[in-house]
């Protein structure tokens, strides 16, 4: 049983990781939620986390809201991909539980100096910010974290914000950099990965036979008014980016990859937020990140129907 903090920022793919997380309470514990300025607004992210919660029937879980923007540049949001809410064509009731007071970076700061070292594993599904903030401001938390597990960056593709650049590591350049400098061991799920990860029209069609609030929550948010999945640019379904992260930590052998070096831009204009990603050892720069980049889509959503079968 893996004990997690999922930092997030919902999010349209970041809600099914979400419920994901709530349906698989064999595997993963969920000791908290942070949320992160990202796809939407902080006001947004939080109360869409805590929306998300209740659908599950899962409002023990505390939601701790985060940073308000990067750490160095102006926030740059995703309401084209995710909907003005966040949970693109989605409503859910406002939830009833609040938002804890403490703010997520003390908050990862306490927890992460109060249990056993290697007992938590960072789940993250947005811009780095919190996770960063607090690896500045208590340094000594590094190497009491387990693992960083992260959806971020982009090398063979490009990327989807810009040509160079993947959104959470376009967003906080700054942030990806401290990670990626902390030792911490880090998995990184870049598009390499979750663009073989699509919601497709059969696998939104076989998801709608899934008979419970929570999967039809998923259909409403990738499937267009008939029913039809979205399309995104050329590609024949919707990438389910972040549930990637946490479908790999419950099942280990979905996806496949390599350690490798990564670095990442932070002073070019033009390829702000690239990943440099050295998979062929061109470099002697030392490794310092899983970067996972084959997938085995048909089991991860054969996994996702069924999970999103068990909830409310
Ligand atoms: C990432 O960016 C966000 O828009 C998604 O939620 C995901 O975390 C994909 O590039
Ligand atoms: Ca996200």
């Amino acid at each position: 049983m893996r004990r997690i903090v999922i930092d997030t920022d919902p999010g349209k793919d970041d809600a099914v990781a979400i419920l994901l997380a709530l349906a698989a309470p064999e595997e993963l514990e969920i000791v908290s939620i942070t949320s992160v300025a990202g796809n939407v607004p902080l006001a947004r992210t939080t109360e869409n986390a805590l929306a998300l919660l209740e659908l599950g029937g899962r409002t023990d879980v505390p939601v701790f809201p985060g940073c308000t923007r990067p750490m160095v540049r102006p926030a740059v949001t995703a309401e084209h991909v995710h909907g003005e809410t966040g949970l693109q064509g989605l409503v859910l009731p406002a939830a009833v539980a609040a938002p804890q007071s403490r703010h997520a970076v003390d908050h990862l700061v306490e927890l992460l100096l109060r249990e056993p070292a290697g007992s938590i594993t960072l789940c993250l599904l947005g811009p780095a910010t919190n996770l960063a903030m607090a690896l500045v401001k208590a340094p000594e938390i590094a190497p009491r974290i387990a693992e960083i597990v992260w959806m971020a960056g982009a090398r063979s593709e490009g990327g989807n914000v810009s040509p160079a650049a993947e959104y959470n590591v376009y967003a906080d350049p700054e942030a990806a950099a401290v990670l990626l400098a902390s030792g911490v061991p880090l998995t990184l799920l870049p598009l390499d990965l979750t663009h073989q990860v699509l919601m497709t029209r059969d696998r939104l069609l076989e998801l709608r036979a899934v008979d419970t609030a929570a999967a039809r929550a998923v259909c409403t948010m990738f499937g267009d008014a008939d029913g039809n999945p979205q399309r995104e640019r050329e590609r024949d379904g919707i990438p389910l980016h972040d549930p990637c992260v946490i479908a790999h930590l419950m099942d280990p052998v979905l996806f496949r990859g390599r350690l490798i070096n990564v670095a990442v831009e932070t002073a070019s204009p033009l390829t702000a937020g690239m990943t440099v990603a050295d998979w062929f050892g061109a470099t002697d720069r030392a490794p310092n990140a899983t970067w996972l980049n084959e997938a085995d889509a048909d089991r991860f959503f054969a996994l996702l129907r069924e999970r999103l079968s068990r909830l409310p």
